[in-house]
């Protein structure tokens, strides 16, 4: 990935899903300060998954307040007919889900076509099998590790097998494939995450609802980074 060139060990992405809107700008500068790598930002639909969040509007006003790459995970149906819109407002990568119809091969050939970078996403129920014509085409696999909605869930253990098995997987393919972990993530399951192969993590409610942002996001990538 471009975005993977002289990046630290693990890529620390903050999801603003659980960041403070009404200063969110203050938010974003405040991880970015900390050392963030990417921001996270969880567009949700209320039809792919049970709650609505923002959309590229809010992509857009991120990609003013920072240069940090834009890690945008698209939980939505018919990604397609939005797919420009969010490389308009400034997203650099877009992850999509493979539990959508269509998504593997065509929305992540059109991702491409467009010159973002492409990531594939699978929810905890759904098994890692549905990713084999995805591999060639993608920079990113996304392992959710709580059920796609809301920030502030418990990490699923399971989700390190399918961890496991994609990096065994990748490890045949001659292809630069990051795997990405989502939810859960805290400074107790940094460093067991890092271990079974995650390359990048997204916090959110781990960071912005600690008191001390900052030191949550440096705990947190010490937790990982400690494991090397
Ligand atoms: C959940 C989202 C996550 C969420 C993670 O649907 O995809 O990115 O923000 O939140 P935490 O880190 O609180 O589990
Ligand atoms: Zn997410």
């Amino acid at each position: 990935m471009k975005s993977g060139k002289s990046l630290p060990s693990m890529i620390i992405s903050p999801s603003i899903l659980s960041a403070d809107f009404s200063r969110l700008e203050e938010q974003v500068k405040l991880v970015e300060m900390a050392g963030a790598d990417w921001i996270h930002l969880d567009v949700m639909d209320g039809h792919f998954v049970p709650n609505i969040s923002f959309g590229p509007m809010i992509v857009g006003v991120v990609n003013r307040i920072t240069n940090l790459y834009l890690d945008t995970h698209l939980m939505i149906n018919n990604p397609d007919k939005y797919l420009e819109v969010f490389k308009k407002s400034g997203a650099d990568l877009l992850t999509l889900h493979a539990e959508v119809p269509g998504v593997i091969p065509g929305s992540l050939r059109r991702v491409r076509e467009l010159g973002l970078e492409v990531g594939i996403s699978i929810n905890p129920e759904t098994p890692i099998e549905i990713l084999e014509p995805a591999y060639e085409l993608v920079d990113l696999i996304l392992i959710m590790s709580v059920h796609p909605g809301f920030g502030g869930q418990s990490f699923i253990p399971e989700s390190l097998e399918k961890v496991r098995k994609i990096n065994q997987i990748i490890a045949t393919l001659d292809r630069d494939i990051v795997i990405q972990i989502d939810g859960g993530i805290t400074t107790s399951n940094a460093g067991t995450v890092r271990q079974a192969g995650v390359r990048a993590m997204v916090a959110g409610s781990s960071i912005f609802n600690a008191p001390d942002p900052a030191k949550a996001l440096r705990e947190i990538r010490q937790a990982a980074d400690s494991t090397r």
